[in-house]
């Protein structure tokens, strides 16, 4: 499916809303809880849909009737400002009925479980649940024993595909592919789970996926899934199409993984010097939220090479076609 055949891409002004024609396709799944479960077509079908979507946001009303008549529920138990909030303007733009829960006003703060939180809820009849947790897993179960769709909106340090989704989304947007490019992803590797969905991602679209951090700050198991490995930055950066920096995420770390934060800069950090030898074209890219003058430098974070912002525009447009790709296929049994 593309844009031009879904009928979404109109030269002629633009009809009202609630006869703007939306791409037919559906995803032939409940849930979306990682990309481990996609296949190419299905995150081909993705990137795809989001194309159409992106369109609505340039409209001068924002606004299409998907999913009117569906509820979501975006239930986050962790801390989040781009993904609670790019799913809630998705779910806005596509009309659905939608309302967020934080973990601090709810009954979890009283003891409620997990599971209790999401039967009680789902006695309300929500049609999806987006979900953001601290415990890789939370999501392939709540996935387990709800009869609604759930979306993965970050789970502890297993997944984050609807980040991968947007960052394939821009890459392909700027070079017009994702097969063949370098992509190198640097950082804190251990602790990320938009690592995990990227590599999983890119590695499937046909990307050359190199990664680079503190031999502490590496995941085992990786040297087996067909990626480069190298504690030189310099050596993942050569040539580099796409540059992606991750966050030092310092609550997820009980030990020391390196001496002090101004030292990991010096030897890992990101600069304007250092992304000279990527390719003219390169682009830098950061899943945010940033630390400034640890991972990335902040010029280069600002600079022209910089798509970090456009990582967010376009997770609007991917949200809002997951959301709609999954919109048809929600009315499943719950398996247990
Ligand atoms: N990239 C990302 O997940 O950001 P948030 O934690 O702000 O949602």
């Amino acid at each position: 499916m593309n844009a031009e055949r879904s009928g979404a891409t109109n030269a002629t002004p633009a009809a009202p809303p609630d006869e703007r024609p939306m791409p037919a396709n559906r995803l032939r799944r409940k849930d979306l809880v990682g990309i481990a479960e996609l296949s190419v077509d299905e995150i081909t079908l993705i990137l795809d849909t989001a194309v159409a979507m992106k369109e609505v946001s340039s409209l001068s009303i924002k606004k299409v009737p998907a999913l009117r008549g569906k509820t979501v529920v975006n239930l986050f138990f962790e801390a989040s400002t781009r993904t609670r909030t790019s799913f809630e303007i998705a779910e806005k733009r596509l009309s659905a009925d939608t309302l967020s829960i934080a973990a601090g006003t709810s009954a979890v703060v009283k003891g409620e479980t997990l599971a209790d939180t999401a039967h009680n809820i789902e006695a309300m009849s929500p049609d999806l649940l987006v979900v953001r947790h601290s415990s890789s897993g939370a999501c392939h179960f709540l996935s387990r024993i709800c009869r609604s769709g759930v979306i993965n909106a970050g789970d502890g340090m297993h997944e984050h595909p609807t980040q991968a989704l947007l960052d394939a989304f821009t890459i392909r947007e700027r070079k017009g592919r994702l097969a063949g490019l370098k992509v190198a992803i640097c950082g804190d590797l251990l602790h990320s789970r938009v690592l995990r969905s990227n590599v999983l991602l890119l590695g499937r679209m046909g990307a050359d996926v190199w990664l680079c951090g503190p031999p502490t700050l590496v995941p085992a198991g990786f040297g087996r899934s067909g990626v480069h490995i190298t504690s030189s930055l310099d050596e993942a950066v050569e040539g580099a199409d796409a540059v992606m920096m991750l966050r030092i995420q310092l609550e997820r770390m009980l030990g020391g993984y390196f001496p002090t934060l101004r030292e990991y800069f010096k030897v890992f950090g990101m600069t304007v010097e250092r992304a000279r030898r990527a390719k003219a074209d390169v682009l830098i890219m950061h899943p945010g939220p940033m630390n400034r003058g640890v991972e990335i430098a902040s010029d280069l974070a600002d600079g022209p090479d910089s798509v970090i912002l456009d990582q967010v525009a376009n997770g609007v447009a991917v949200r809002m076609a997951v959301l709609y790709l999954l919109s048809g296929g929600v009315e499943h049994e719950a398996v247990a």
